[in-house]
């Protein structure tokens, strides 16, 4: 693949395509009876730290269902364990929790904070870029790879409640010691950006931060710990010459800042379902758009799913610069079926985003 023939990397710099890109946020998963079979026989830890397993798993969907971009295997959680954090997933059995990440030592006081190290990728997590080098292998250039980290208030949300427990502890802590805040932000932001910088070295085409859980902050939380550090990290990434995407929930009321701040130094805004994808257009002038689809869309029957699919794909191709994804993660319960019929439906789709 020359860089110039995909369609997801001319997406993400606003430049016309053939057909309007496809990827799907944790196209690799427990929807696939593949991933489940492989899952039996190793955790998801396991998985994680094989550049071979995650090579296959990573090319899996690429395969399948012949999607326009792969996101290396991972886990925005994966370097904790390298900043000092001890890092386990639960088993996901019925009725035993939900298979979510579990921080044995979360941070809780500023001496844990000044005790997080920043990871040196190239010696402690050797196997995400191994791995990076991996699937570039295993892909042989017909897509190109996406590589990621989690945003700094996402990553802080599980090192400070200790797993998928809310926010209220680490929102309490902006508030009670400020500094103490900053100073946990600002090691999360150099984590990020050491573990991106690595990644586009070895390989990654472009980056995704996936800042999930942004939408929990107010306006000036936003601006006063947030977006300094989303800042921070797309201006790092700068040098490496890949496009960014960055991908919250909830935040939509803030577009318009977000415009007037340069979406922060961003070149792709991945928007969720709860805006109607036209008036996120009209509102990011500037910005390449992705998403957002509701991913529960996927379950419902696929004529339902094609009629509210190509209606996005007319609303969103007004003008170059979009990449069709959900709002927000597949879900587990997915149907294979409907993933074909979405890939079908949009690169069946003949529209003014999708014409040279
Ligand atoms: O998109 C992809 O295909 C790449 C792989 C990927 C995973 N996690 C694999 C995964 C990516 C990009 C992530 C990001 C991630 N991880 C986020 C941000 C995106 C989002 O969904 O908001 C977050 C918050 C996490 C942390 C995390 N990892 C949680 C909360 C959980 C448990 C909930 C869940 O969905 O299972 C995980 C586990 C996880 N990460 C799984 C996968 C495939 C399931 C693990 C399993 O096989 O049991």
């Amino acid at each position: 693949m020359a860089e110039t023939t995909s369609r997801f990397l001319a997406a993400c710099r606003r430049q016309p395509v053939d057909r309007v890109p496809i990827w799907l946020m944790r196209q690799a998963g427990r929807y696939q009876e593949s991933y489940r079979k492989l899952r039996e026989q190793v955790s998801f830890l396991e998985l994680c730290r094989s550049p071979e397993l995650v090579a296959q798993v990573t090319a899996a969907p690429i395969d399948q269902f012949g999607f326009d971009a792969a996101i290396v295997f991972s886990d925005i959680l994966i370097g904790l364990p390298a900043m000092g954090l001890e890092l386990t997933f639960q088993k996901g059995e019925k009725g035993k929790g939900d298979g979510g990440p579990l921080i044995g030592n979360p941070v809780r006081d500023r001496a844990a904070i000044d005790a997080l190290r920043i990871p040196d990728p190239d010696r402690d997590l050797r196997f995400v870029l191994d791995g990076v080098r991996a699937c570039r292998a295993a892909l042989q250039g017909r897509v190109p790879l996406i590589g990621f980290a989690g945003g700094p208030f996402t990553v802080a949300s599980y090192a400070v409640e200790g797993g998928s427990r809310g926010f209220t502890r680490l929102k309490a802590l902006l508030h009670a010691d400020p500094a103490a805040a900053h100073a946990l932000f600002d090691k999360l932001t150099q984590a990020a950006i050491v573990q991106l910088q690595a990644q586009a070295a070895a390989g990654a085409q472009a980056i995704q931060v996936f800042e999930s859980w942004l939408g929990e902050l107010d306006r000036e939380d936003l601006e006063t710990f947030a977006f300094p550090c989303l800042a921070r990290i797309a201006e790092a990434l700068r040098p490496a010459g890949v496009p960014t995407i960055l991908f919250s929930t909830g935040t939509t009321a803030h577009l318009e800042r977000l415009g007037a701040l340069g979406f922060l130094g961003f070149d792709v805004i991945s928007v969720d379902w709860r805006i109607p994808i036209a008036e996120a257009r009209a509102r990011l002038p500037g910005a390449a758009i992705q998403g957002n689809l509701d991913p529960v869309l996927l379950l419902a029957p696929p004529p339902v799913l094609a009629e509210r699919a190509r209606a996005m794909l007319a609303a969103a191709t007004t003008r170059p610069g979009y990449i069709f994804n959900l709002g927000h993660g597949i879900l587990p319960q997915t149907p294979t079926e409907n993933v074909r019929a979405l890939v079908e439906v949009v690169h069946g789709f003949r529209g003014p985003g999708a014409v040279p």
